[in-house]
């Protein structure tokens, strides 16, 4: 007789294992042991055990979403800068005039590690309560070593305190803070030499992201830190193409980096370049959205290519104060042409391969984290249909429903 420790019934499944379909299974069971899925099929195949039945009342059980692009640690917040935008400001102009990151950036410096630890707590119970149970959290708003760690540490703590898997990115290449005005190369030789180091040392970093763009860093001042990240053992991952076309993605492939976010200026030749690397396009439909951006990412020419398009919530201060990852299923079907079933693989199964994690998370199968959400739905589709509402009915993460 199999042991296990506990099984789940009374569902229907979305199991995501499958590349072209939800992997349904009607009236499932899923058995978890030590945290994993230990057998999942039809209830009516369930072998013979003594383990707790758990019944989850009807609905939809699909793996636990991954959000695997967000800022969600930062202090202060940027409300005034959303003003100006409405006001016909625009988000390069802010920047440049000493606002956008830079100013967030005085805030978290400011800010003590528990103020940090509980403003990001209150977002991430946003996300959790939308199905998130995987995250993962950038730093970025330090651009110094003090404070790229705080914001580290404080993630980690995040990690340990609530019940999510998360993963971390050094962005300490995210700005140029204005102790470095006119001395883009020197910060980079700090990121380089000192902060990816001593991340990389204290084991806070699980990946090394930047951002390449006019009112940030070029394509050759990126190269400098992918190459310092690979010397540590952590892989890479970019914002590019989000506000005009560099070249990041291509750069971003030739590293054979973890994911390029944002692309909506992306080129043909650099979307050929991730199909070949592997790469994860992430697309994030919140900061189009509240940018009021309106060149269209290619979504298209990614499918034809079987780029794995991921989506994320990007939560940030500024491009995207974004607490539900729904609703940017909802916003990829409705403004970039997703479809239901796409969108859904965004947040589970290419998610998680965003984050490296594409064997262990994102899919609900045999040896993978017992991490789902059981979902107040009739259809799968209708997890992109609602904005809005309670869906969630259940979430578990390591097989323990929290
Ligand atoms: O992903 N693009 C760069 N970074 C963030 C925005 C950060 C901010 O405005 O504070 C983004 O959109
Ligand atoms: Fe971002």
């Amino acid at each position: 007789m199999p042991s296990f420790d506990t099984v789940y019934v009374g569902f229907n499944a979305a199991t995501m294992a499958s590349n072209s379909d939800y992997g349904t299974i009607k009236d499932a069971a899923i058995a978890v042991k030590n945290g994993h899925i230990e057998w999942i099929g039809p209830a009516c195949d369930l072998p013979e055990h003594k383990a707790t039945t758990v019944n989850l009342g009807g609905g939809w059980v699909t793996p636990g979403l991954v959000d695997c692009h967000t800022h969600i640690v930062f202090g202060g917040d940027r409300s005034s800068e959303y003003e100006m935008r409405l006001q016909g400001a625009n988000y390069e102009a802010i920047a440049k005039a000493g606002g956008g990151i830079v100013s967030t950036v005085v805030d978290t410096r400011k800010a003590s590690a528990q103020q940090l630890l509980e403003s990001a707590k209150k977002r991430l119970h946003g996300l959790m309560a939308d199905g998130v149970t995987c995250i993962e959290v950038k730093s970025g708003y330090g651009l110094d070593l003090a404070t790229e760690t705080k914001m580290l540490r404080v993630a980690r703590t995040l990690g340990e305190e609530l019940s999510v898997t998360l993963r971390t990115s050094c962005l300490a290449a995210h700005a140029l803070p204005q102790e470095y005005q006119g001395r883009a190369d020197a910060y980079i030789d700090l990121v380089c030499d000192e902060i990816i180091p001593s991340l990389a040392k204290a084991g806070l970093a699980d990946a090394v992201d930047g951002f390449c763009e006019g009112i940030a860093f070029s394509v050759a001042q990126i190269e400098r830190v992918f190459k310092a990240a690979l010397a540590h053992n952590l892989p890479v991952k970019l914002h590019a193409e989000q506000l005009s076309n560099l070249g990041g993605s291509g750069l971003a492939a030739r590293y054979k980096a973890l994911s390029s976010d944002h692309l909506e200026y992306l080129s043909d030749a650099d979307a050929v370049a991730m199909a070949a690397a592997g790469t994860v396009a992430v697309i994030l439909p919140g900061a189009f959205f509240c940018l009021k951006e309106t060149k269209l990412p290619p979504i298209q020419r990614l499918r034809e290519l079987g780029v794995p398009m991921a989506i994320a919530s990007d939560c940030n201060p500024g491009s995207a104060p974004v607490l539900s990852l729904r609703l940017m299923m909802s916003m990829a079907c409705t403004l970039f042409g997703f479809t239901p079933l796409e969108a859904l693989q965004g947040v589970t199964r290419h998610g998680a391969q965003a984050l490296g994690l594409g064997q262990s998370h994102g899919q609900l199968k045999v040896g993978y984290a017992a991490d789902f959400v059981c979902w107040d739905i009739q259809q799968p589709a209708e997890l992109s249909y609602w904005l809005g509402g309670q869906l969630v009915k259940h979430r578990a993460v390591a097989g323990q429903i929290t």
